[in-house]
């Protein structure tokens, strides 16, 4: 690996070890950081979709090196996790986000066996949210049957999981049902992807496409562009689709199409000039997909666009202060959100930066397949 990728994990390593008792001492599993201190999930505590990214940092960094301490904090906050797997009611279709990354990581790197009946306990949770109209469900209102959102790809990894697990066809069949929903009804022919989009839960037609996370109803978020990119490269590698393959390609190319000359990813790519909203963990989730798409493929266009993604990283956003636990600035959670987080260090930007420096280095033990 070359020396500055090198130079950006070790800086990860350090921080995140020394870290660990300071996120020990909080009341809720980290969310993201503001100079030496971490800040709480903006929502819903450790039912915040975001609660499985902390222990996920941890077990990048115990497959790096092989250090108990980092095995140690991902069970103190799996055990966070557990709770809120028997609370139940505010968790949705982001247990795939939440559980795969954490159980499922432990039961991937040590084979504990309880860390596995917890994943399973999620995707059974996944699984219910399933809508055989077509798709599965999002989030929990009463008026949101049918609203389906792009992130979702990344939650039906835990699907594909179950199935190689259990045996059982349904999950996989579920989650490619669902990515062929995607296909259709998110994706448009430029390559972009809408947010979200409102299916009737009756009989799985079109209804809407509202705004989302972006800038507004049309636009092109980023980070959703690079749910797709990730989530399409993901199915067809669990399911040996070559349509899929094929969309995650459509997306890639039109994500760099979109990168700023700086190695930067704009907030929304159909944002206006000013104010400058950035958004870095879209670009550091675009790096891993767009790896695992190189590989799949063969293609070193896709290789080369993640090298000048995590450069620009390294170069403008990669904050060195060893007393400040978090490693990427300018991570924006929403365009028109402020409270969950505008130009700020949040964790999971963290999380698909170490991932795409741990593919890098060779060590990274690839928890969504
Ligand atoms: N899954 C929500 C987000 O990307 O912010």
């Amino acid at each position: 690996m070359e020396p500055r990728y090198e130079d950006a994990l070790d800086l990860a390593a350090r921080k995140l070890r020394r870290a660990i008792p300071l996120a020990a001492r909080e009341p809720a599993i980290p969310y993201g950081s503001e100079g030496p201190r971490f800040t709480p999930p903006p929502y819903d505590g450790n039912s915040w979709w975001t609660a499985g990214f902390w222990p996920a940092l941890m077990w990048q960094m115990y497959a790096l090196g092989g250090d108990n301490a980092f095995l140690q904090e991902a069970r103190r906050a799996q055990a966070l996790l557990g709770e809120q797997l028997r609370r139940f009611t505010l968790l949705h279709h982001d247990v795939g986000f939440m559980y795969l990354l954490s159980d499922g990581a432990d039961f991937k790197l040590t084979g504990d066996e309880s860390a596995r009946v917890d994943t399973l306990h999620a995707a059974t949770l996944l699984m219910g949210r399933f809508n055989p109209a077509g798709f599965v469900r999002a989030w929990n209102g009463p008026d949101q049957a049918g609203v389906v959102i792009i992130d979702c790809m990344m939650n039906i990894p835990l699907l594909f999981w179950a199935t190689r697990q259990t045996g059982d066809p349904r999950f996989a069949r579920a989650a490619c049902i669902h990515a062929d929903t995607t296909l259709r009804a998110f994706i448009r022919p430029d390559g972009s992807a809408c947010h979200i989009v409102e299916l009737d839960p009756n009989t799985g037609a079109r209804v809407r496409e509202p705004g989302g996370q972006g800038y507004g109803p049309g636009s092109s978020w980023s980070r959703g562009q690079a749910w797709a990119l990730y989530g399409f490269t993901l199915a067809a590698i669990n399911a040996g689709s070559d349509a899929y393959r094929e969309a995650a390609g459509r997306i890639a190319r039109y994500f760099i199409q979109n990168i700023r000359p700086d190695g930067l990813t704009d907030c929304d790519f159909r944002q206006p000039p000013t104010p400058e909203r950035i958004d870095n963990i879209a670009g550091a989730v675009a790096a891993c997909g767009l790896i695992e798409l190189a590989r799949l493929t063969g293609e070193d266009d896709y290789a080369a666009a993640a090298r000048r993604l995590l450069d620009g990283l390294i170069a403008h956003c990669c904050d060195p202060d060893p007393d400040h636990p978090g490693l990427l600035t300018r991570c924006t959670a929403s365009y028109h959100d402020d409270r969950a987080g505008v130009h700020t260090n949040i964790l999971y930007g963290d999380y698909f930066f170490v991932e795409a420096l741990c593919k890098l280095k060779g060590t990274d033990p690839m928890l969504w397949t």
